[in-house]
């Protein structure tokens, strides 16, 4: 697929060499009109899957941590869909009956794969990694909108290129700090997160945006703590817009 984007992208980048600052803000006029498009808007409806999974329930009620289902998260890309073994762990012996888990028994006989239907997709021309991130103390949440409250998975955010740049050029007002867990690193006070909506322990103001599904902004006058989390965690600001970083 990379090939089908280089040659826009050389056209691309000698337009803006010669264009200066005029050609990128041409090209993102055009990218705000077709991202309009229903394939990108289907923001907020729960999509049809082939069994009723509810994230509400099993990462919230019966506080399943992300790591458990989603392994890939913290090491890679992509942050991986659990297959049926790990949802037979505990379905060979809880609700084994239930009609709604059906597929899953079948799927586990046959050993067949359960077809999720994918919620959140960029573009084969985007390149997007999980690891770093969730490494940087990105919030789930923050890009997924309200996953705690999910009982049918939906896509919480549109995924333009240009929700992707606001953080991108001001990281410091969206990476994420739990002041209850000073000393441990920011990869683990993402999934702190939901342990405390789990146990039901106090939220900050902005812990509780994030739980609603708000995106996550750190108030005007606690912006030197974002720039301070910036530098603690190596964030290279300068580089973060480039177009080599989304599209390589
Ligand atoms: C932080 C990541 C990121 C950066 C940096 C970035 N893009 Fe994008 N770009 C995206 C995403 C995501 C999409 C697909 C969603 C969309 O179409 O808005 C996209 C789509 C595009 C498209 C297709 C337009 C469309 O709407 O289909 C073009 C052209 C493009 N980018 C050019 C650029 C150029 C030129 C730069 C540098 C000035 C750049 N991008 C920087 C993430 C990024
Ligand atoms: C018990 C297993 C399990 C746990 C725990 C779990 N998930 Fe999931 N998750 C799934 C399954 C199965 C799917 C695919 C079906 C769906 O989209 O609902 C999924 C899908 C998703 C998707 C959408 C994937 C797509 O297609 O784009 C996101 C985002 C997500 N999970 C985030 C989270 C977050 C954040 C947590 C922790 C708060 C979490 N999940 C915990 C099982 C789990
Ligand atoms: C750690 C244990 C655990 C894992 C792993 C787990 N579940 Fe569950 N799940 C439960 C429990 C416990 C319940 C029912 C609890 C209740 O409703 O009181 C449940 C309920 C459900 C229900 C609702 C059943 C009904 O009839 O209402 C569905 C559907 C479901 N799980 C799907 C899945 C899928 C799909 C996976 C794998 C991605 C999975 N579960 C993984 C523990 C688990
Ligand atoms: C910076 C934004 C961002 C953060 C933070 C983020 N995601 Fe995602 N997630 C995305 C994007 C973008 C996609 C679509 C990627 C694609 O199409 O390749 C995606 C796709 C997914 C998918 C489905 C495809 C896959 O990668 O397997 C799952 C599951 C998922 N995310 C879970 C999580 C969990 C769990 C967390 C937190 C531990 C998380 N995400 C944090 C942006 C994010
Ligand atoms: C809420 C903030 C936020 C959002 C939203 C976000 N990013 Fe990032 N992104 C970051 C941070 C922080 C880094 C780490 C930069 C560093 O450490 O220097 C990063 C790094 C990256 C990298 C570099 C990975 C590497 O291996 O060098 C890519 C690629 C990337 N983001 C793509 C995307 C795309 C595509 C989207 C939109 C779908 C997106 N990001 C949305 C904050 C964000």
């Amino acid at each position: 697929m990379a090939q089908i984007f280089k040659p826009a992208m050389n056209t691309i980048c000698t337009l803006s060499l010669l264009g200066g600052a005029v050609a990128p803000f041409g090209i993102l006029f055009v990218g705000s009109r077709i991202t309009r498009s229903p394939h990108n808007t289907k923001v907020d409806n729960p999509l049809d899957q082939p069994i009723p999974f509810s994230h509400k329930h099993h990462a919230i009620e019966l506080a399943i941590d992300c790591r458990f289902c989603h392994t890939g998260v913290e090491k890679n890309a992509t942050a991986g869909v659990p297959t049926t073994e790990v949802c037979m762990t505990c379905h060979s012996q809880v609700w084994t009956n239930s009609p709604n888990l059906e597929a899953i028994r079948q799927g586990w006989e046959t050993n067949t794969p359960i077809q999720w239907n994918k919620v959140n997709t960029v573009p084969d021309f985007v390149y997007f990694d999980h690891s770093i991130h969730i490494a940087k103390g990105v919030n789930c949440n923050n890009c997924h909108g309200p996953v705690n409250k999910m009982p049918i998975t939906w896509k919480g955010r549109d995924f333009r290129m240009m929700w992707c740049v606001e953080c991108h050029e001001n990281p410091q007002k969206f990476l994420y700090k739990d002041d209850s867990h000073p000393g441990q690193s920011p990869r683990a006070q993402v999934f702190n997160f939901y342990k405390k909506l789990a146990t039901g322990a106090k939220l900050t103001p902005e812990e509780h945006e994030l739980a609603m599904g708000e995106v996550q902004k750190i108030p005007d006058d606690k912006v030197h703590e974002g720039y301070q989390n910036m530098k603690d965690r190596k964030v290279n600001v300068n580089q973060l817009k480039d177009c080599w970083v989304c599209h390589r």
